[in-house]
């Protein structure tokens, strides 16, 4: 019998303030107008021209927008204040908006866009600002249509458990709603103390729950959304089935703001499960990894919520960079896997992963375990891994690649790229992720916190040739943004390509909405 050897509050502390804390040492970029530094804008970093169709916002314009906003704190163009919306959270994509908008109500969001096609104006919607592909913040000069101040609950059907709010409530007040009610968001991520609901189906978010209650294509019943030209499409069904016609609401979903700006959402919530355990396992090679997950699937079926993994270079970069992380065995193993169930019968469900531990534990699947049943211990051995990103983010300059790979491939292009980049550029690279749905973040890591071009010469586009010949996706969860238009046909056809392409001009045929994004340029 595996013990419970959690006796210490080891870990981190991600939550909203520590993401708003790293945002705001975002130096401002040389061509904002409170620039310190120099920062290579998204436009420079990508070689991606303004498009001659869009006007340039003058004094008019501002003039209209408050009209419409009827209160002035809804219309930002005080440049230190600009600073936060035009630098993703990486501190990679960097623009140079001079306004945001903040509506507060559907009809305020169709005006602006009504107006704003008329004058041709590109906009770009803003959730969170957590997105990781440049989604998010404006290439150019674009206005950011922020959806902050839309964070209201509409109702919430304890029957069905389907959840009617505003596109702007961040993920984790959705979750703080939910929860005394007996329900839980079907979705959960590293990043819930800051992103927005709306953020999350604009980039189809998948995140640590997705095994077990699927994808935002699956539990949004419906959608509000507003059209480039401002018109309000209202498919804010609250209904499990509905078979007619074409089911408009998954246009928006996964389309990172190019289609239309979603206002409103209803999503199927299930129950909250009543008993939690966790397991972190290690493993000396991948191989275990994949036997136990094969073993999880099957002898832990319905109660597994969440099969997640990590190599050791993960480990030692949050222990690096996490001040109360710490170590969690007495020795260092190549693989560490974090394994969830949940349920709601505790005697069953304890049994059950018990039985599965011992079983693995015999077959010598693996090197050394620990779990953990109570909530607090739960909540630091998930640091451990949440944490993964923010401190990849402290140690330097990230690149990231968020891939889908069939299993055979899946840890074999982290040892490819290790081989690859040896010595070169003192990189680290890593790979972790949702291994229990074919997710693998493979990142590489320089300590200079500028990117380098010849060196990421050396990753691109050998790491999308690799995806592509071995039928994986360049995006598994991320989306496309910016940073992967040009290397879409690594994962689409050139008929999938052209069919978004009328779908885009049909919805949006000024292009206004986040241009520069998802479709190649
Ligand atoms: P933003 O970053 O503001 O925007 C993302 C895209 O959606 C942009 O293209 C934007 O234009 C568009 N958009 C935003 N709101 C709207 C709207 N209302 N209408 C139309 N378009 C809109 N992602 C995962 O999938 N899985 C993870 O496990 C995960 N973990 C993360 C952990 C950390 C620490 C961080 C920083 C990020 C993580 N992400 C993850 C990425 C990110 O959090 C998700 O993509 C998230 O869904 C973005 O939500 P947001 O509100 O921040 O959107
Ligand atoms: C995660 O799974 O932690 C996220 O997708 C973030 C990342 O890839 O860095
Ligand atoms: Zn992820």
């Amino acid at each position: 019998m595996l013990l419970n050897r959690i006796t210490k509050s080891n870990f981190i502390n991600i939550n909203k303030s520590c993401l708003k804390n790293y945002f705001c040492s975002v130096s401002s970029g040389s061509s904002t107008t409170t620039s310190t530094t120099t920062t290579t804008t998204t436009a420079n970093l990508l070689k991606v021209k303004r498009d001659d169709r869009f006007s340039y916002l003058n004094k008019d314009d501002i003039s209209v927008f408050k009209k419409i906003m009827n209160d002035e704190s809804g219309v930002i163009t005080d440049a230190d204040d600009l600073v936060g919306y035009n630098h993703d959270w990486m501190n990679k994509y960097h623009g140079n908006s001079q306004l945001v908008l903040r509506p507060k109500s559907t009809e305020q969001v169709s005006q602006i866009l009504k107006y704003c096609n008329e004058r041709r104006l590109a906009v770009v919607p803003q959730g969170g600002n957590t997105g990781l592909v440049g989604g998010s913040v404006p290439v150019h000069d674009e206005i950011v249509l922020s959806l902050q101040s839309m964070n209201k609950i509409h109702e919430f059907d304890s029957v069905t458990g389907v959840l009617t709010c505003d596109a702007g409530c961040i993920l984790e007040s959705l979750e703080q709603y939910l929860e005394p009610r007996g329900f839980t968001v079907p979705l959960d991520l590293g990043a819930k103390g800051s992103c927005q609901i709306g953020g999350n189906a604009a980039t189809n978010a998948g995140g640590i729950r997705l095994l077990r209650y699927g994808s935002m294509h699956a539990n949004v019943m419906g959608v509000e959304a507003v059209l480039a030209d401002g018109t309000i499409v209202d498919c804010l069904s609250t209904l499990r089935k509905d078979n007619t016609g074409y089911d408009l609401k998954q246009l928006f979903i996964g389309s990172e703001g190019t289609l239309g700006v979603i206002t409103k959402l209803a999503i199927l919530t299930p129950a909250k499960p009543t008993s939690v355990h966790v397991a972190l396992l290690s493993c000396d090679s991948f191989d275990e990894v994949k036997k136990l997950l094969i073993e999880a699937k099957k002898q832990l079926g319905d109660i597994l919520s969440a099969f997640e993994f990590m190599d050791r270079s993960c480990i030692d970069v949050v222990l690096e960079h996490q001040p109360q992380a710490r170590e969690p065995f007495d020795s260092k193993f190549k693989f560490y896997v974090l394994l969830e169930v949940s349920g709601f019968n505790e005697q069953h469900d304890n049994e059950k992963l018990n039985s599965y531990l011992e079983d693995v534990i015999s077959r010598k699947m693996v090197a050394d375990g620990t779990f953990a049943s109570d909530s607090k211990s739960i909540a630091e051995f998930w640091k451990l891994r949440e944490t993964i990103t923010e401190s990849l983010g402290k140690a330097g300059a990230v690149y990231k690649y968020d891939l889908s790979l069939p299993m055979d491939q899946f840890y074999n292009i982290v040892e490819v790229m290790k081989e690859r980049l040896a010595g070169k550029n003192n990189s680290m690279v890593c790979g972790f992720g949702h291994v229990g749905d074919g997710n693998l973040h493979l990142n590489i890591s320089t300590p200079k916190q500028k990117y380098n071009k010849e060196f990421l010469g050396l990753i691109e586009p050998f790491v999308y040739e690799f995806t592509s010949k071995h039928n994986g996706s360049i995006s598994a969860e991320h989306g496309i943004g910016a940073m992967k238009t040009e290397q879409l046909h690594h994962s689409k056809t050139n008929s999938a390509i052209q069919l978004m392409r009328s779908i885009k001009q049909t919805m949006d045929p000024n292009g206004i909405l986040n241009p520069y994004k998802v479709l190649p340029n």
